[in-house]
């Protein structure tokens, strides 16, 4: 089913955290990742840059309300529109966000949202490079959210990991070369697992890991690379205990390619070392 779908190409513009401290949250990404603060209608704050854009609600900590999925232009829009509406799948009104009016909405088996839309003009540059790249979340039920990415929106599948009875922890999904824009960890809740800025080049890794000192903010995990995607990283905290993961070299896969199984063991997470598994 979802060979048919028009997702191709969408690329993550933006996403909204929700946390029972807005502020904190909004101060740090704002200091940290150098992004400029304003609000939406409804209160949500929004913190802009050239190439990332983070919004931080009101809500339970720790959770993805949604995230915002650029297309190309309005034909490619209005046929991921017809096509979701194929599926059976509901299209809402879009949220507050950072797209134009006419953006789409939908929710997943676990409630979170996925924006799809047009961005508005972006403002201004970053200080330190780094751009947006993928949204990874935790599910008690990763099989059925990977039928919805994966046949109903028709994200393509590059990665999974399978334990030795068969059963899939993970699943990775793209929906541009790049190896995935989003991914389903296996875990006894249901939260954001964390988001990735990827910077241009691996001297960018280190000058990230050299900035984040002179604010001492320590590394998390890391620096590592994983086996899927093949990207170096390391992960960082916000204050809600949310990874933020500074990548870089992510594979980049044709959409045709067809997609690899992966054992569930600490390498696949890190060929370099200490691998962090969510089940
Ligand atoms: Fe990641």
């Amino acid at each position: 089913m979802g060979a048919r779908s028009p997702l191709w190409p969408a690329t993550l513009h933006h996403l909204r955290i929700d946390s029972a401290q807005p502020e904190a949250m909004a101060e740090f990404y704002a200091r940290v990742f150098g992004l400029v603060r304003h609000e939406l209608a409804d209160g949500t704050l929004a913190l802009v840059g050239g190439q990332r854009r983070v919004l931080i609600g009101r809500g339970r900590g720790k959770s993805l309300n949604f995230g915002a999925y650029a297309v190309r232009d309005q034909a490619q829009l209005e046929a991921l529109r017809g096509y979701i509406r194929e599926q059976g799948v509901p299209v809402l009104p879009a949220p507050p966000c950072l797209f134009r009016e006419g953006a789409m909405t939908v929710a997943d088996p676990d409630g979170r949202r996925v924006v799809f839309g047009l961005p508005r003009e972006d403002a201004g540059s970053d200080a330190r490079p780094g751009r947006l790249q993928h949204l990874v979340v935790t599910s008690r039920d990763v099989a059925a959210v990977a039928a919805f990415y994966g046949e109903a929106l028709g994200f393509v599948l590059s990665d999974r990991v399978l334990r030795d009875n068969g059963e899939c922890t993970t699943c990775f999904y793209r929906s541009d070369p790049e190896h995935h824009s989003f991914a389903v960890f296996q875990a006894d809740e249901v939260r954001l697992d964390h988001h990735s800025v990827e910077v241009p080049t691996w001297n960018d890794v280190r000058d990230w890991g050299d900035y984040l000192a002179s604010l001492r903010i320590g590394i998390d995990w890391g620096p590592g690379r994983h086996g899927p995607g093949n990207n170096l990283f390391f992960m960082l905290r916000d204050p809600d205990d949310n990874w933020i993961e500074i990548s870089q070299d992510l594979e980049r896969m044709p959409r045709e390619m067809v997609a690899r199984d992966w054992p569930h063991t600490e390498y696949t997470l890190n060929t370099w070392g200490r691998g962090v598994l969510r089940s």
